[in-house]
């Protein structure tokens, strides 16, 4: 049975599939009502994402993950004002199940098209309201550190869509930097969690591991990981259990590392631009080490600190259909024609 809800709210119905998780979410207004993700266990067994079985699997889970969405909203399709989906960027043959979706759907109903820019979505995911729970937003402008398996930025936000890269990576992301070392220790995939659990018990000063020296304020994790796998190389050599007997102590070393280069340029950026409204989102941004550091900073430089709810850091369609709700009240529509995109600025 539908609820019963005032014409004057706008219903959007989001679609996420960049990557390996098939999300919808219905919100109202900025209200989150459902966030269903189906995640793909498939590609445990591979060390990362295989595009293929990605695909496919978004092709099984699309339809029950939109009418799950639908169900726990307590809305009939009918209701929606319009569909919000992930043009890009991410794996092209994922997103092209998500946006065929989304055309159909729009067709369908006779609704609106809103496309979104996951990366874009990711810093949104710090407005998205929950019915029961309030919580502070930031005040514009501020500094988001976006942490992902795919990017490293620091974003000057103006605007819910007026986004600026003042600062990223020139090589690998720092959820990659997570991820590649734990496969190195022979941990599944994602294994940026895995450290994340490890480095709780370890000493994060045992092992040093090199910094990137990379002017202003971008990024380079590719040195990091070389470093630590070299570092492997030569120990195993000596000892063949030195993965294991020292995986706590490895962990937390590396997850400090990590930090400290995140961390540094943030704060640079802080200074140079004098914003002291900071914000961190994307699937990192769970990282209890990068939200621990994040707070004592925060604490320090009297920074005003926001930190999306766990839940939305990892790619989620409630971001999705958040961002598409601000594109709507602009009338910032799409086209059938739309394609999506594997890479994109903001
Ligand atoms: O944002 P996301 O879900 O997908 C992308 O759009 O990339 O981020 C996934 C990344 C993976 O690299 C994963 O290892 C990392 O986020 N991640 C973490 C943690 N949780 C997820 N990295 C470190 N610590 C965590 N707790």
């Amino acid at each position: 049975m539908a609820a019963n809800y005032s014409e004057k709210e706008i219903f959007i119905l989001g679609i996420e599939s960049s990557c390996d998780d098939t999300s919808a979410a219905v919100i109202r207004n900025e209200t989150i009502l459902s966030n269903v993700v189906a995640g793909q266990k498939v590609h445990e067994a591979y060390g990362g994402v295989v595009p293929e079985l990605a695909s496919r699997a978004h092709q099984q889970n699309i339809i029950p993950v939109v009418d799950l969405a639908l169900k726990q909203a307590g809305i009939t399709a009918g209701l929606i004002s319009a569909v919000a989906f992930t043009r890009g960027p991410g794996l092209l043959g994922s997103l092209l199940v998500g946006t065929s979706f989304a055309k159909g759907f729009a067709l369908a109903k006779g609704i609106p098209l809103v496309e979104v820019n996951h990366l874009q979505a990711h810093v949104l995911a710090l407005f998205i309201r929950e019915p029961e729970n309030e919580h502070p937003v930031p005040d514009f402008p501020f500094l988001c550190l976006l942490v992902s398996g795919g990017n490293s930025q620091i974003v000057l936000v103006r605007d819910h869509l007026d986004m600026e890269i003042i600062g990223q990576t020139i090589d690998d992301a720092a959820g990659e930097a997570f991820d590649k070392c734990a496969k190195v220790m022979g941990m599944p995939y994602p294994g940026g969690p895995f450290i994340d659990r490890l480095a709780r018990e370890g000493n994060p000063d045992r092992f040093i591991f090199t910094k990137p020296r990379i002017k202003g304020l971008d990024y380079s994790f590719s040195g990091l990981k070389t470093n630590f796998l070299y570092f492997l190389r030569d120990q195993l050599k000596g000892n063949s259990g030195f993965i294991e007997e020292n995986k706590a102590d490895l962990s937390a070393s590396l997850q400090k590392t990590i930090i400290e280069i995140l961390m540094g340029k943030l704060i640079r950026a802080t200074r140079l631009m004098n914003i002291g409204n900071v914000a961190v989102a994307g699937g990192v941004s769970a990282n209890s080490g990068l939200r621990d550091a994040m707070r004592k900073e925060a604490h320090k430089r009297k920074w005003n600190l926001f930190i999306p709810k766990f839940e939305y850091t990892m790619d989620n369609a409630a971001m999705i259909a958040l961002a598409g709700y601000y594109k709507f009240r602009k009338g910032d529509f799409t086209g059938q024609d739309a394609v999506p995109f594997a890479r994109t600025q903001l």
